[in-house]
């Protein structure tokens, strides 16, 4: 067997992702508020006030948990979503009429992107970077180039577990889990917010991050 182009290892991970959310996007917001934790502080966090324009990106948007809070707390926020899953976005899709302007993009982000090189305001990435694997570390570089100078990076999403058949159940979910997404975010933003907390007593840790763009 030859040797994969990223192109082909982008596609090949964006069909792993798309079969596995054919059914979980039809149990997704019945069950991930037990577990998805930390996604209304990363919100929370970021440095806009209610009134303020600016433009969202939020990659792995899934079925638009976010987007809905974020068009609730910034009124005048332009939002775009990206997944990969057309199942999941179709789900996102309901939760708008079309006068609140969601722009939804069904792609995979990271391969190509040239649309908004510096101008983004925020790239929010909740409970995606650690299921884009191996390609995560790239799609940090990619919203690095597509922010805005001051402009900010998100991330809310698992971080660790001591518990080796914790991380064993989470990889058969896609799930990587072994700290590796804070050291790349830290090595290309600075940190405006970093955090780690623990979930269930600390069956696992998941990490807060918001950083400028320098
Ligand atoms: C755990 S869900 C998180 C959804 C949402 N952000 C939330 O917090 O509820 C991960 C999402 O990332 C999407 N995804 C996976 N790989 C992707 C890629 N390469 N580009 C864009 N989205 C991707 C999946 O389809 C899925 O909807």
């Amino acid at each position: 067997m030859g040797i994969m182009t990223n192109q082909e290892e982008h596609q090949q991970q964006a069909t792993r992702i798309q079969q596995y959310y054919a059914f979980q996007s039809r149990i997704y917001d019945l069950t991930r508020w037990s577990f998805l934790f930390g996604r209304s502080a990363i919100l929370n966090e970021l440095p806009f006030e209610h009134e303020e324009p600016f433009h969202l990106l939020e990659v792995g948007c899934g079925t638009g948990h976010n987007l809905v809070r974020a068009r609730h707390l910034f009124s005048e926020v332009k939002l775009t979503g990206m997944d990969v899953s057309g199942d999941m976005l179709a789900r996102a899709k309901r939760r708008f009429s079309s006068s609140e302007e969601v722009v939804f993009l069904e792609q995979a982000y990271g391969n190509n992107c040239y649309t908004w090189t510096g101008k983004l305001d925020v790239v929010l990435f909740s409970y995606a970077l650690t299921m884009i694997n191996p390609q995560w570390e790239t799609l940090i570089h990619q919203a690095y180039k597509d922010l805005r100078p001051g402009g900010y990076i998100a991330v809310v999403d698992f971080h660790d577990s001591s518990w080796t058949f914790f991380k064993k159940h989470m990889a058969g979910h896609h799930v990587r889990m072994d700290s590796h997404v804070l050291p790349v975010l830290k090595d290309n933003f600075y940190p405006v917010r970093e955090d780690i907390k623990s979930a269930y007593l600390g069956l696992w840790k998941y990490l807060l991050f918001v950083g400028r763009k320098v």
